[in-house]
Order: structure tokens, then sequence, then C-alpha cells
């Protein structure tokens, strides 16, 4: 597979990171007593364990231009030391702290099964597949969003950044805008990290492992697709 054909492949997989579901949690038609389930889910799926999960890459990467973007990465994301003044995962936490929501139902969080299944694919694929598994799994599906193509081309869609004033949770939950620090430090630090995921993937992996790269974001899509069919239930959304 050559360099265009793999960016290509890997762009084609982002722009399907979509879920029917989304629109019900962006336009408030999600119940409020029903939207801890949502974080709760996020928080134990990937949100709390991300630096590790990122950690993996970093461990396993032989390329140490490629280890030193994955090292600035997690560090941001484990202390915030660069941008967000705190940990990533700590303010996520934020969130439902604004919304009133007991937080100590997240220090034990049963994952839904669809859950359980996407967070046990997460592990095998940033533990027992490769570096480069493991960097696109972290840096492109996890923290991209289905606009990378905007992040690569000026003339592609950009991602949206609305005013933080009408966020959805603020719009329709009434969050404090306040609590929208990760939100804010994403803005801040979220175009270096999509440019470094990029030039981590396009510049450093071997072309005879990019299949394999392209095949893991295929089953990442859709075991995460199966994970937010989960939360939408759980949420007591069903599809229209
Ligand atoms: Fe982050």
């Amino acid at each position: 597979m050559d360099r265009d054909d793999f960016r290509e492949a890997l762009l084609a997989v982002m722009e399907q990171k979509h879920h029917w579901a989304w629109a019900a949690f962006t336009s408030g038609r999600v119940a409020r007593d029903r939207l801890h389930l949502h974080f709760e889910q996020e928080y134990a799926t990937y949100v709390r364990d991300f630096p590790v999960l990122l950690g993996r890459a970093y461990i396993q990467c032989p390329v140490a231009a490629a280890r030193r973007e994955l090292a600035a990465n997690l560090y941001e994301e484990e202390t915030g030391g660069l941008a967000a003044g705190r940990p990533h995962p700590e303010l996520f936490l934020e969130y439902p702290r604004g919304l009133g929501m007991d937080l100590a139902r997240f220090e034990a969080i049963a994952l839904l099964p669809a859950a359980q299944a996407w967070r046990g694919l997460l592990d095998a694929h940033t533990q027992a597949h490769g570096w480069a598994v493991a960097a696109a799994v972290t840096t492109i599906f996890l923290e991209g969003t289905p606009y990378e193509r905007g992040e690569l081309d000026p003339g592609a869609l950009r991602r949206p950044e609305p005013p933080l004033t009408e966020h959805p949770l603020v719009r329709h939950y009434q969050l404090p805008v306040e609590a929208l620090a990760l939100t804010k430090a994403h803005r801040q630090v979220e175009g270096s990290h999509r440019a470094s995921a990029w030039r981590i993937l396009l510049d450093h992996v071997a072309a005879g492992e990019r299949a394999a790269v392209v095949a893991a974001m295929q089953a990442q899509l859709a075991a995460w697709r199966a994970y937010r069919d989960d939360v939408a239930a759980a949420c007591g959304v069903a599809p229209e």
C-alpha cells in the first residue's frame, strides 16, 4: 500500500466515525437522569486510561522521531503540563461534576457488554499488534474526528468550533461554561495533536505495516459503533 492509499484509507475510516444516536445527545433529547451513563461509559472505555493506551504505543515504537511526538502528546494528556494545566482525564470529570452528577459512580463503573468488547479490542490493539497499530488507534481513532481531512487539506471542511456558550451541554443541560475546561484545552492543543498524529502515521509507518493498521482501524470503527449502540439503548435513545 503506498502512502497516498494509506492516507485515504485512514481518512475513509474517520469519515465514518459517526453514530446515529449522536444527534439525540447534542439536541437535549437524552433524559437528564440517563446522561450519566454516557459519561461513565466514555470514561471507563477510554478517557480515564487514554494516557496509558498512548503510552503503550510509545514503549513499543522503535522510531525515535515518532516516539518524541508520542511523548509530547502523552505528557500533555497525563499532566496537562503544556496547555490544559491539569490531567485531561481529570478535566473530563468536570462535565459530570458541573451537571451535578454523583462522582462516586465514576470509581466503579460496570461496562455495558459492547463497551467491554470495545475496551478489549483497544487493549489488544495497543498491546499485541505493534507500535503502528497502537499509535493509529490512539492518536487517530480515539483522538480524531470525522473532520480529519480538514486537518490535512486546507480546502477540506474543518472541525466545527462553535462558541462554548452554544455547547449542547450548556444549551440543553445548563452545564456552567467553566465546566467545559476539557473542551477548551482540546481546542488549544488539538490542532498540534492532529498534525502530530498524521506525521507519525504517514511519515513513520513502514509500507508493509500499513494494511494491518487500516484493518485495525476498520475493526475499531465497527466495535465503537456497537458500543455507541449500547450507550444509546442504555440512555433510552431508540432509532427513529
Ligand atoms: Fe485530551
